[in-house]
């Protein structure tokens, strides 16, 4: 596996591949792998000739006060297990490379609505950082495919509608979420939490798939789903940001007439924030 630290030299390496007419996946992440994470490359490796993984911890998408300082960072590790996998090509940047400039007084790219939904209420900007990496890691890699997991499912849909509004030449492909065996979504963030709260979080995917079984009963009181499950969120010890029933195919309300639904929450557990996802057709 390669492992390179500068644009300059990763889009050599690409180049290569690409004259030698070679297929390239691309998998962005923020590092501190998981069996979560892990899939999405077994996936890239499926659909291309060549597999380029990027780690890289992006501060424009930390709001302040966030934990940008204490997000996991195991460079070691991560180029570990990518290697073991046969992982191409390991992007690890340091952030003047990615951001020479700062963060602040630079272009960006904003998805509009959206962005502002759900997550974007209670995380001003995230979005906007998110689809402005992406859209630069997009320009340096310039691959034929991109590999994301559906359990960022908002940051998935934002990446699809930046890709078409763009039309940024890149196959958007999607991973169902990964989930411990209690039902919990692996996460990066899982660990900030203590071994009780590892236990207890697991209500959370309890709580989705308890709205997912209404849905399919065929419930359409939304809002009345919708707060059953804050209700037992809040009981249990969690403070939920939103607990919300929406259509899968671009995250607007519900409107009476739609088959092809997702169920999002974000609630926080102690000091960690987490969020899971589930879809449903009916
Ligand atoms: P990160 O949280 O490291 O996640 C990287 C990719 O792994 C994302 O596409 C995410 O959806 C996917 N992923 C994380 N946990 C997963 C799980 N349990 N099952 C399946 N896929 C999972 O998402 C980011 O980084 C960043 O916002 C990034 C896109 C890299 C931009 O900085």
């Amino acid at each position: 596996m390669q492992l390179v630290e500068s644009i300059p030299a990763l889009r050599e390496a690409v180049q290569k591949w690409r004259t030698a007419g070679e297929s390239i996946a691309f998998v962005p992440t923020m590092g501190n792998l998981h069996s979560g994470h892990l899939r999405l490359v077994e996936e890239a490796k499926r659909l291309a000739d060549r597999t380029v993984v990027s780690v890289f911890v992006n501060p424009s998408q930390f709001c302040a006060g966030e934990d940008f300082d204490a997000y996991p960072r195991t460079p070691e590790a991560d180029a570990a297990k990518l290697s073991d996998m046969g992982t191409d090509l390991l992007f690890l940047p340091k952030a003047m490379e990615i951001y020479p400039k700062g963060t602040i007084a630079v272009t960006f790219v904003e998805v509009p609505g959206l962005s502002d939904d759900l997550c974007g209420r209670f995380r001003p900007g995230h979005f906007r950082g998110v689809t402005t990496i992406v859209c630069k890691l997009f320009w340096m890699v310039q691959p034929d495919v991109a590999v994301f997991g559906e359990k960022d499912f908002q940051q998935l849909t934002l990446i699809r509608l930046m890709v078409a509004d763009l039309n940024i030449p890149v196959h958007i492909h999607a991973v169902p979420t990964v989930r411990e065996a209690n039902g919990l979504a692996m996460s990066s963030r899982n660990g900030y939490l203590t071994a009780e709260e590892k236990t207890r979080a697991a209500l959370l995917y309890r709580c989705l798939t308890a709205a997912k079984t209404g849905l399919e009963a065929g419930r359409r009181d939304y809002g009345a789903i919708e707060a059953e499950q804050v209700e037992t969120l809040q009981q249990a010890g969690f403070r939920p940001d939103y607990f919300a029933i929406r259509r899968s195919l671009d995250l607007t309300s519900p409107t009476g007439d739609e088959r092809e639904f997702v169920i999002l929450v974000a609630a926080w557990l102690g000091k960690t924030r987490l969020i899971d996802n589930l879809q449903t057709s009916i």
